[in-house]
This record gives C-alpha cells, structure tokens and sequence, in this order.
C-alpha cells in the first residue's frame, strides 16, 4: 500500500468577497474581442462595487430581479420600458450627448423619445400641422446652416409634439384624434429654410402606468416633461441631429424628467400681433411664433 498522497488539484484563483471582480473578469480573458473584454469587464467591476457599498440584502436583490423582469412584459411593439427607464436615470442622456458632443455653435441633441413614429407625413413648406386640433395658433420658423453658417437646402427636418392637452396623437384613442396630427416631414428650402404652423404644445407626464411610474414614486420625483417640439435634422454630408426647442415659459424646466434640457435648446414661443403677417402665414391673429436656426456638423 502506498503512503504517497496524490498531488492537490489547481483550482486557480477561487471566487472570494474580496476579489469577486477580479476572478469573474478573468473569465472574460478568453474572449476574442477587446470591445466585450473592456464593456462587460467594466460593468462587472461596477456592479460588484455597487453590491459592496450598499451591501445588496438577498431581498432586495430579489425585489431588483422582479423589477427588471416586470419591466421586460411591459414592453411590446409600441411600449418600451426598458428606454423609459433608462431616460429616468439620465443614461439615455448620458449616451446621446457622449455620442454627440457639440462643437461650437453646432445645435445641441437630447432625447428622442417614444412618441416618433417610423414614417413622418411629407407635408409643403408653411403647412398646417395641428390638422384642427386646438389650442395656440403658432408659426415656427427656421433655417439649417452648416458649421459656416451656410444654408443647407433639401434637409430633411422631421418634427413631432404633444398637443395643448400634453397628449401625442398616437397616445389619444378618441374620435376626435386626427391621424398624425401635430407632426410632419419638411424640406427646407433653397436658402435652408424651413416654416410651418401649429398649436403650442403642453408639458406632459412620461407614461407612468408601468415599473418605471412605480421607481419614480418609490423616488418622489414628479413624472413631467417641460413642452418642447422634437426634431430630427438631416441632409447629406452632415450629422444627423435629433434634439428639442423648449417653451422658455413651461414649468419643469428646471427638473425634466428625463434630464433632456439643454440651455441652447430653451426658446421664446412670444406673441405676435401682426395681422398682415398672420393673414399672408394663413393664421389667426394674435398668434405664437419660435425661430430655430439648426446648425449641423459634418458628418
Ligand atoms: C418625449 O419627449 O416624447 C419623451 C422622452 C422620453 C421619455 C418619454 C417621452
Ligand atoms: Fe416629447
């Protein structure tokens, strides 16, 4: 009978409190590429000194798990919760202005949000938007430029708001909804401008019938939006730009739900009493009016 012991087997470096991230993160050494190394190494070092700190109890890992997994069955087709969450933490910010940085006096992005719908409605320069729906009669007006301040013509500038209730079109169920009303495709013109009339729009609450109204409430933050108008700004050779121009006049400037404000972005919407003005733009006098000049980067 021997006396030898056989030799203890190498288990390498095991799974301890201490190192927990370093041992799970040499578990993605064998990955060919660098990008998944750098990401998922990067996040499982954050959330293993996020599990630290707070020193996450079994129940409350259990509560997250049951979020995040309530938060998945509510999304479908048209409802995506797991982007309305990420707007609320500011990540939807954070990776739109990351990506996005201006230069100079190049217009500013934020959010776009789930009210855009795949195919605007192409509609003539100085076209009617609201489609009847009522509220502030109001003339936005513009121009892209390039980063000389050149005009940009044939740009696409795609825009979509709520109406002066805060509800979108889509969001409204109602015989009296117009189909794409407060929303339109324009082409600015040979000097890069673009017009068109329309309702001033109403802050309105993100929607908050899901997992993301229940973080909000157990945060004691209000759901509300301050009014804007969204655009996407496109044309060949620049960079796309998807932004706002927000009411200077509405509350929740101060605290948007989802951190979209930028200083830039804030416009005047004042009244105008110019019946000659009004009579030759098709509106009613007095009326509400906004200028937005879109200066766009190369791409
Ligand atoms: C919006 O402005 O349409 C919006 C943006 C983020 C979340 C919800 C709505
Ligand atoms: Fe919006």
């Amino acid at each position: 009978m021997s006396t030898e012991r056989s030799a203890k087997p190498d288990l390498g470096e095991l799974f301890s409190e201490e190192r927990s991230a370093e041992v799970v993160c040499a578990s993605l050494a064998g990955s060919p590429d660098p990008r998944v190394r750098q990401v998922l190494g990067s996040l499982v070092r954050h959330l293993h000194a996020f599990v630290k700190d707070v020193e996450l109890t079994e129940r409350e890992w259990a509560e997250a798990i049951a979020f995040l997994t309530a938060t998945g069955h509510k999304c479908d087709d048209t409802r995506q919760e797991f982007i309305l969450l990420s707007d609320v933490l500011g990540v939807s910010m954070l990776v739109e202005t990351i990506n996005h940085r201006a230069v100079g006096a190049a217009t500013e992005s934020t959010v776009t949000g789930p009210f855009h719908v795949v195919d605007s409605p192409p509609r003539e320069l100085g076209a009617d938007i609201s489609l009847g729906v009522p509220g502030d009669p109001c003339l936005v007006t513009g121009r892209v430029t390039g980063p000389a301040g050149q005009p940009v013509p044939g740009a696409q500038v795609d825009v979509w708001h709520a109406d002066a209730e805060g509800f979108y079109d889509v969001q409204r169920t109602s015989a009296c909804s117009g189909a794409d009303n407060l929303r339109g495709l324009f082409t600015t013109d040979a000097d890069g401008r673009f017009w068109f009339r329309t309702i001033v729009p109403r802050y309105y609450p993100i929607p908050v019938d899901g997992p993301v109204g229940r973080l909000l409430e157990a945060m004691a933050r209000h759901p509300y939006r301050p009014a804007h108008i969204h655009f996407i700004v496109s044309a060949p050779g620049y960079a796309t730009v998807t932004t706002h121009l927000f009411a200077d006049d509405s509350p929740y400037l101060d605290s948007d739900a989802v951190f979209g404000v930028k200083e830039s972005l804030v416009r005047a919407f004042p009244e105008v009493d110019d019946p000659e003005r009004a009579e030759r733009f098709g509106l009613a006098n007095p009326f509400r009016s906004v200028d937005f000049e879109v200066s766009l980067l190369p791409d």
